[in-house]
């Protein structure tokens, strides 16, 4: 059967399909420490949970606003307002069945064949798979491991055309864990300006930081900069809320309705229930973020640590969110890779087999120096898994 050219340029999800690795080894029986997972290991907290019981009971199960339900727009831009000062309308909010699912529908709705979208690396496996859904061009622009993986406005300028529409920014980050401060960011907005580009900023990690670093976004640089932002976020990390699919785009309205109206030809609302158990999570008590945030210091703490402790490795300690993207190059001259593979695939290949331990490739990123590790995995199982993986390197005898 011949599929469209549009699906048979896109690879699977990459950490998707470690995970479905990783637990099929599982499965046959072998003792596997997964750090492949992007989700928070904790429950979505009772109070949330609760809240989708009673809409369950109410018999709220119908079709709602395609866009989200009031109650939950309001919440979320009374959430913007308290906790950013960003002032949104109701109608600049439009609510998806995830984050991603939000991002992709702005994708569509915002890129014509040919715009070209600058995508920092290392970047989040589903930006350049989406800009080639919408027909754009994905431009990946390296940033380096010394500046802590953060774009600069000169790699920001090198990559600039008369075609560039966006760039998109993703503080914390998936992968490396970094954040940008406001300095960093009042670098580029210059840049932004002056080249008319537009910002996708993804938030989805914004509550999830260590050592009291503050967030920042450009939406909340200067009104000028608002009105060139979207902003992507979604109760998936912030509440472990990854199985009940909520996530919204706030951002100028013409583009947020255009949302509005693919999504009421694709999917329609999110799903109704789920709505509801999102008004209460951004509505009551925060206490049980708090504590998933503390958990989270204490294994950035303990896995940057171990990290380090690597002959050889070396890292950006994550400021926020919870991976951390060690550079194992060091040992890239005596693991070789396969024909066609690249160096953090062999590693990645090589712990699985020798250690039983999974880690994403850097490549996956757009950085083949690096692996990526998710700490949303038991203080035990890190302290196994990273004493595996100082024993399969040791093997390699440098
Ligand atoms: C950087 C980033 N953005 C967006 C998402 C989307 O999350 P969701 O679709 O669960 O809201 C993820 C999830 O892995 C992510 O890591």
């Amino acid at each position: 059967m011949l599929l469209a050219s549009r699906i048979r340029q896109i690879p699977p999800s990459a950490t998707l399909a470690l995970n479905a690795k990783a637990n099929q080894l599982k499965a046959q029986g072998m003792d596997i420490v997964n750090f492949g997972v992007g989700e928070p290991d904790f429950e979505t907290p009772e109070n949330i949970r609760e809240a989708g019981i009673r809409a369950i009971r109410d018999g709220f199960t119908r079709y709602t606003p395609v866009g989200g339900i009031p109650e939950l727009k309001e919440a979320i831009v009374r959430r913007f307002q308290e906790d950013y000062g960003l002032v949104y309308r109701p109608s600049e909010i439009v609510v998806s069945c995830g984050g991603k699912h939000a991002l992709y529908n702005l994708f569509q709705v915002f890129f014509n064949p040919g715009d070209e979208v600058l995508i920092p690396a290392p970047y989040w496996v589903s930006y350049v798979p989406m800009a080639m859904l919408a027909e754009a061009v994905p431009i990946v622009v390296p940033t380096r491991e010394e500046n802590g993986f953060k774009l600069t406005p000169a790699e920001l300028r090198e990559h600039l055309t008369p075609r560039t529409k966006a760039l998109v920014l993703n503080s914390p980050s998936n992968p490396t864990g970094s954040l940008y401060s406001r300095a960093e960011l009042e670098a580029l907005a210059p840049e932004v300006l002056e080249h008319g580009l537009y910002v996708i900023s993804d938030d989805i990690y914004d509550k999830i930081r260590f050592d009291g670093a503050p967030f920042i976004n450009m939406a909340m640089l200067s009104p000028e900069l608002k009105a060139r932002t979207f902003v992507l976020n979604g109760l998936s990390k912030t509440y472990a809320m990854t199985g009940w699919r909520i996530g919204y785009l706030a951002g100028p309205e013409a583009a947020i309705q255009a949302a509005v109206n693919l999504q009421s030809q694709s999917t329609s609302n999110p799903n109704s229930v789920a709505q509801k158990a999102g008004v209460e999570a951004l509505n009551g008590p925060q206490e049980a973020v708090a504590a998933m945030v503390a958990e989270f210091a204490w294994r950035r703490d303990d896995i940057y640590q171990r990290v380090m402790g690597i002959p050889g490795v070396t890292t950006t300690k994550p400021a926020g969110a919870f991976y951390i993207f060690p550079n194992f190059s060091f040992y890239y001259d005596i693991l070789k890779p396969a024909a066609g593979q690249s160096h953090s695939q062999a590693l990645a290949d090589y712990l699985l087999g020798e250690v039983q331990v999974a880690a994403v490739p850097g490549a996956e990123f757009g950085e083949d120096n690096c692996l990526r590790f998710s700490f949303a995995t038991s203080r035990e199982r890190i302290a196994t898994g990273l004493a595996r993986i100082q024993a399969a390197l040791k093997k390699l005898g440098k």
